[in-house]
């Protein structure tokens, strides 16, 4: 969960390393540091505390060189401080690393090949570059040799490796096991990145990595040896992105940005998936896979949990077809009985979720077939999985997911009118997707429009209290999870996303004046029940808002919803509450786009 870069052969290699850890701010932003080296005999470590423009502050300019490696941090090992910002360095000056990962045996390799060295700091990283170091003076081993002592010794359930040699100094050394890694190759340079969004602006053509491999790559030249010590050749694949999809233009933060370009990700996936009659355009092998299956088990951390939620209703419901939802973390470790014929679903926004990953690999083993739902394209979970299906929903940079969790839930839909409609559920025949998803664009865009009243709303109910209640009933309710989950991580207000009806079983002892209770009233079937357990939070005091479907909506409610297919109303409900989540933030003053403790891909379990 930290952010790697390196470059090797541009005079401009401070600007790149930089440029790249700003855009990889996303992955950790508590430290960061850059090592560049001139090839001349001068080189530079500038290490800090905070953010990269911390970094941009301290980086002095003198500060120059070819060939350099950089480093965002989200702190595992060792607190937050400048000692245990990367890179780390051997004490004699001569290796420097960057570390995306944890190393388990860490304090086992310390004790057994390093007791005698003495250590700046507290972290895992650290230990690494002491050994190649060590193995390098003892065993007369080079730089890659030492490298690759070093790395058969951890265990690291994931891990990635940026090294440079004082000794060969235009040379990069790199390794990883299933943390993110790419290889840029540009024009008589070479860059490395942990996302090719870092390095855009200097390539679109990188080179994927496997697990196990070691690559030696100079300004013209990227040696890729497999665990087995042969030579590998492998093709660039190229990355269809604009660097400037990356920038976040005249908003003030990328949620906002995002939150805004909802209602084109919806047109997007129709014109993606959908033909111009709406019949859903899917492999027809995925289908039969699905098809085939007896259950289907969708897998997810955080938001992307949540849109599974509301997926599991959709295949219920379109394709007929039980659908059950895990958290990746808990199902990676205490895996539920499984039907004669699984078919698992992973949806990730970002398709390196270490959790998910963890529980695609027993997938894998065990021989299942699998559909990754991401919106990066040869993200991990999409090459590992039997097939992949993509988001289309551009770079999504707020730690917030937001434009993530519609796509997600509007290819779900997408997948099971597919399936659906292949097993013959009259339901699925009659659910005009490409209609309903025009209506859902449409509606969206009326309520993004509406800022003024949920800034309102978000100081008249939120502003002032230090906890929040959301509430509804089925998918009213996986609505309310999402919707608490956006305030808890960016405004820092205690929320709880809760099924209305369970309030009185013991959790509405903690309402009491003023708590504001946020109730979603989208589904016919349940829509008078909420309103019941509403007015049972307002006669212990709290202040209630109303979050309702046009047709259900009656005097006093707050906010109205425009009206699609109430499986779909998830995509409306949730918008408001991201608007809320986004208001409540800003305007406490928090730092929106990077909420404290976060980072947006979590790639350690
Ligand atoms: O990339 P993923 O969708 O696998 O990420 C899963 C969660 O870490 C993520 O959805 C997280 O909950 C969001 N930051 C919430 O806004």
């Amino acid at each position: 969960m930290c952010g790697i870069v390196g470059v090797t052969g541009n005079d401009n290699a401070v600007k790149i390393l930089l440029n790249g850890l700003e855009k990889l701010e996303y992955r950790g932003y508590d430290s960061a540091g850059i090592y560049v080296n001139d090839q001349k005999g001068q080189d530079y470590l500038v290490k800090t505390k905070g953010r990269i423009s911390e970094l941009r502050s301290k980086v002095t300019p003198d500060v120059h060189g070819s060939t350099g490696i950089g480093h965002t941090r989200w702190a595992t090992h060792g607190v937050v401080s400048v000692a245990n910002a990367h890179p780390h360095f051997s004490n004699d000056d001569r290796f420097y690393l960057v570390h995306n990962g944890v190393i388990d045996n860490f304090q086992e390799l310390k004790a057994k090949y390093l007791s005698d060295v003495p250590f700046r700091s507290q972290t895992d990283t650290e230990v690494v570059v002491q050994l190649i170091d060590k193995f390098a003076i003892e065993d007369n081993l080079d730089a890659k040799a030492a490298f690759l002592k070093t790395l058969s010794l951890l265990k690291g359930s994931s891990y990635a490796f940026l090294m440079m040699d004082r000794e060969q100094p235009d040379t990069l050394f790199v390794a990883k096991n299933k943390s993110p890694l790419l290889i840029g190759v540009g024009d008589g340079f070479n860059v490395v990145c942990s996302d090719a969004l870092a390095m855009l602006k200097e390539t679109h053509n990188f080179l994927e990595l496997m697990d196990g491999e070691v690559v030696t790559i100079t300004p013209d030249k990227v040696a890729i040896q497999d665990a087995d010590g042969n030579a590998v050749e492998r093709k660039p694949f190229h990355v269809d992105m604009n660097a400037d999809e990356t920038d976040k233009g005249t908003y003030p933060f990328y949620m906002l940005k995002e939150v805004d370009e909802q209602p084109n990700v919806m047109r997007k996936l129709a014109q993606t998936y959908l033909s111009e009659h709406g019949e859903p355009q899917i492999d027809d092998k995925l289908i039969a896979a699905m098809e085939a299956a007896d259950r289907l088990y969708i897998v997810g951390a955080g938001t992307s949990y949540h849109a599974g939620l509301v997926g599991k209703r959709l295949f219920e419901n379109l394709a007929h077809i039980p659908t059950e939802v895990h958290v990746s973390s808990e199902f990676a470790y205490e895996q539920p009985m499984l039907s004669k014929k699984p078919f698992f679903i992973f949806l990730t926004q970002s398709g390196e979720t270490a959790d998910s990953r963890e529980v695609l690999v027993n997938v894998n083993d065990a021989g299942y077939p699998s559909l990754t739902i991401t919106n990066v394209q040869n993200s991990t979970l999409s090459r590992e999985a039997t097939y992949t299906l993509l988001l289309h929903a551009g770079p999504e940079i707020a730690v917030a997911s937001t434009k993530a969790y519609t796509a997600q839930i509007a290819l779900e839909a997408i997948l099971a009118k597919a399936l659906g409609e292949a097993t013959g559920q009259i339901v699925a025949q009659n659910f005009n997707i490409r209609q309903q998803l025009g209506l859902v664009a449409t509606g969206m865009q009326a309520i993004v429009d509406e800022k003024d009243t949920l800034e309102q709303l978000s100081n008249d109910y939120l502003m002032k209290s230090n906890k929040a209640f959301y509430i509804g009933r089925g998918i009213d309710h996986a609505v309310s999870l999402e919707a608490a989950l956006k305030l808890k991580e960016i405004s820092y207000v205690q929320a709880e996303g809760f099924a209305s009806g369970e309030l009185k079983h013991g959790t509405i002892a903690l309402i009491e004046k003023g708590t504001p209770v946020i109730g979603f009233i989208t589904q016919a079937k349940t829509a008078g029940l909420t309103r019941s357990n509403l007015q049972e939070t307002m006669a212990r005091g709290a202040k209630t808002l109303t979050i309702v479907r046009e047709s259900l909506a009656i005097e006093g409610d707050n906010l109205i919803l425009p009206d699609v297919d109430e499986m779909l109303m998830p995509l409306l409900s949730v918008v408001p509450a991201q608007l809320l989540a986004y208001y409540t933030s800003l305007n406490k003053g928090l730092d929106v786009d990077k909420p404290r403790n976060l980072a947006k891909s979590v790639t350690v379990e």
